[in-house]
């Protein structure tokens, strides 16, 4: 058992108005049953629009719940139309910032070098990455997961110290697995979130491994939670559909 935190998190992606968002984390609230306090740390990550409606409501009924982004800019500051940056974020008292998701790498041309532009900031700005790695079904089927994901791992945290490193959340996602109801098995979620710690281990040293928080994300429920999150390696969740319902997010965390 290691004495790392489990951390899941609730990616909300495109959905939620600020008013509708306001509801769900109010019946979050409601819903989370996670034994001592504090046991399971939890965040949720709205859309830029409800960021600040959200942080209104966890912080105005006390709600033990971290706010999280789901993206942020590598400057603080410029001609970057439409872009946040890390010091809006910190702001708003944003504690975790999602850097590197597959779906603005497949679709929006995110790159290995952006998402280490961006992670590099987030914690410049004082907050935590979750650093989103994974394969895609070819990938898999080609026997090169391993050597994709590490590669995707050592590009995001190039520049960064073993100190900094111990700090940072990664998250494995299959690209397969997401939004497709099909995850790994804990056995293979197990692997391949082990081989991403040797590897953190094997260049950053074994503090930087036995520190780093390592999530599973990809078609995470109430019903598979368990067992995902079960494995010595797995040390949370990033959610995506579940989390839209406070219930299911819920139980997801009770699972932790
Ligand atoms: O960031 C989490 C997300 O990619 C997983 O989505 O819907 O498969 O849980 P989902």
């Amino acid at each position: 058992m290691s004495d790392r935190r489990p951390l899941v998190s609730g990616n909300w992606k495109m959905h939620l108005t600020h008013l509708e968002a306001i509801q769900v984390v109010q019946k979050l609230s409601y819903a989370l049953d996670r034994g001592p306090q504090g046991e399971v740390e939890v965040s949720v990550h709205p859309a830029f629009t409800a960021l600040r409606s959200v942080q209104t409501v966890l912080d105005a009924d006390e709600i033990p719940v971290a706010l999280g982004a789901q993206d942020v800019h590598w400057e603080d500051k410029g001609a970057w139309t439409g872009e946040v940056s890390p010091t809006m974020l910190a702001k708003l008292n944003v504690r975790y910032v999602i850097v590197g998701h597959s779906e603005r790498r497949q679709h929006l041309g995110e790159t290995d070098e952006w998402v280490n532009r961006k992670l590099r900031a987030t914690l410049r700005a004082g907050m935590t990455p979750i650093c989103c790695v994974g394969e895609t079904a070819a990938q898999r089927d080609a026997g090169e997961t391993r050597d994709h994901v590490v590669g995707q791992l050592h590009a995001a945290l190039e520049g960064v110290d073993a100190a900094a490193v111990a700090g940072v959340v990664v998250a494995y996602e299959p690209v397969w697995a997401i939004g497709t109801g099909r995850t790994a098995t804990p056995e293979d979620a197990q692997a391949v979130c082990a081989a991403l710690r040797a590897a953190v281990g094997e260049r950053w040293g074994a503090d930087a491994a036995a520190g780093v928080r390592i999530q599973y994300g990809g078609s995470v429920n109430e019903a598979n939670a368990a067992d995902l999150l079960g494995q010595a390696d797995v040390d949370g969740a990033l959610v995506g559909g579940a989390s839209l319902d406070p219930v299911a997010f819920a139980a997801v965390v009770a699972a932790a």
